[in-house]
């Protein structure tokens, strides 16, 4: 491992909390191979002293202009907007594309919780969708089945007929760095005029059919989190195509002031912007996208080949529509076949000191959105018992890669 200055001490920031030593005062000795570590190898120093030197630290500042405008351009995109991070991004977006309370959210039940979150803070409700088990994406005809034939239209709008509530809004998330399958999606959404906002916080430089993931609907977000293929710290952007999207979000995101001078505010807004500093450390990352790109899809061909035919082990898929950017690299565990279940090998592996993480509970049993109905179910819970994230830090040593390979055989008796 060749982590940038300081980043072997940031593991704690990445949303995988779960690993010895994550908890606050907790002073058990980090992992040998962390799961996930930023790599902080540019001039994220310079750009942040910059900003300690000028004393622009907050979230005014030239840094920050020039990290929106370097963001849309990787993209191709006509507009970005720094938020505080990707789940203040998501609110901000459902709200911009006209989600109303009471409305509901169609995204998937097999995610990482914050866009669920996003969707209540916006007073709406989600309707989850099972994940398909090719991709571990939400199923595209899952969600085409219920908007045609479980929703009725109304004069407002396309409405749920089990709960009355009007579709505001089609969320597909594309987790772990692989793409949803959007083309259906897109489709419906277009016969039904409903506004389609990404979440890209797992899969930036994902590629689906040829146009960068985040480019597809009407809006996307992105997190910058510790974790994330690049990071501020904590960070988030919205893209859009849209100016009157991304003037609301500039809005919004600025605790919607009307006159500066005289702080004037029509609306409740929100401070939701990211500061200079962030934007520093954002613009020195995004220098280097393309080597830890090129990293993440790396170490994946090296685990593909590695762990391809153990009994019981499915290699992280890709379809051939995608380009993954693999962003954590993950596997699947039959138990029945690899006679382990996914817990027991991630205790072996902390045991030889590697860092493993298990996968988030499907929404649709999430205490936190208990009711919440769902679209089946039963492979997102699948997925739950069955994938284990692997460490795939873009500063992954091959030695550390060939340790974890042994580690997992002899866990598997392979
Ligand atoms: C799929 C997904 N959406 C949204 C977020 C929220 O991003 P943030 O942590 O920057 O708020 C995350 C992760 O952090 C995520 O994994």
């Amino acid at each position: 491992m060749t982590p940038g200055a300081g980043a072997a001490g940031q593991a704690a920031q990445a949303e995988p909390r779960d690993a010895p030593g994550d908890a606050p005062g907790d002073t058990a000795p980090r992992a040998a191979i962390p799961l996930s570590v930023p790599e902080i190898a540019g001039n994220e120093w310079r750009y942040v002293k910059d900003c300690l030197d000028s004393g622009w630290v907050s979230s005014v500042g030239a840094f920050v202009e020039r990290f929106e405008a370097e963001f849309a351009a990787r993209l191709g995109a006509a507009h970005a907007v720094a938020t505080t991070n990707g789940t203040a991004a998501l609110h901000v977006a459902l709200r911009t594309v006209g989600l109303r309370p009471e409305d509901e959210v169609v995204m998937p039940s097999f995610t990482f919780i914050a866009p669920a979150n996003a969707v209540r803070y916006a007073g709406a409700w989600p309707v989850f969708v099972d994940a398909e088990p090719e991709t571990w994406q939400m199923d595209p005809a899952r969600v085409v089945h219920f908007l045609e034939r479980q929703c009725f239209w109304t004069g407002s709008g396309l409405c749920n007929r089990a709960t009355g509530r009007r579709i505001g809004a089609l969320l597909p998330v594309h987790v772990l760095g692989h793409p949803v399958d959007l083309t259906p999606i897109l489709a419906v959404a277009e016969r039904y005029g409903l506004p389609v906002v990404e979440d890209a916080a797992e899969s930036l430089g994902a590629g689906y059919r040829g146009q960068p993931v985040g480019r597809l609907g009407q809006i996307a977000c992105f997190s910058f989190n510790g974790n994330k293929l690049m990071t501020t710290g904590g960070g988030g952007m919205l893209v859009t195509d849209d100016p009157a999207l991304a003037e609301q979000a500039r809005y919004l995101t600025t605790t919607a002031r009307d006159d500066a001078l005289e702080g004037v505010h029509a609306t409740v807004g929100y401070n939701y912007r990211l500061t200079n500093i962030q934007a520093a450390m954002g613009c020195a990352q995004l220098e280097r996208l393309d080597a830890l790109l090129a990293a993440k899809r790396r170490i994946a061909a090296r685990y593909r080949e590695a762990l391809a035919g153990l009994p019981g082990v499915q290699v992280m898929p890709e379809a051939d529509w995608a380009e993954s950017a693999f962003w954590l690299y993950s596997i699947r565990l039959d138990e029945e076949v690899a006679g382990l279940g996914s817990r027991e090998v991630r205790a072996r592996l902390a045991r030889a000191g590697i860092e493993t993480r298990a996968f988030w509970q499907p929404l649709h049993l999430s205490p936190a959105h208990s009711g919440a109905p769902c679209l089946g179910g039963a492979v997102a819970e699948r997925l739950h018992r069955e994938i284990l994230s692997l460490p795939c830090s873009c500063g992954l040593a091959l030695d550390e890669q060939d340790r974890v390979v042994a580690a997992l055989r002899e866990a598997l008796g392979a």
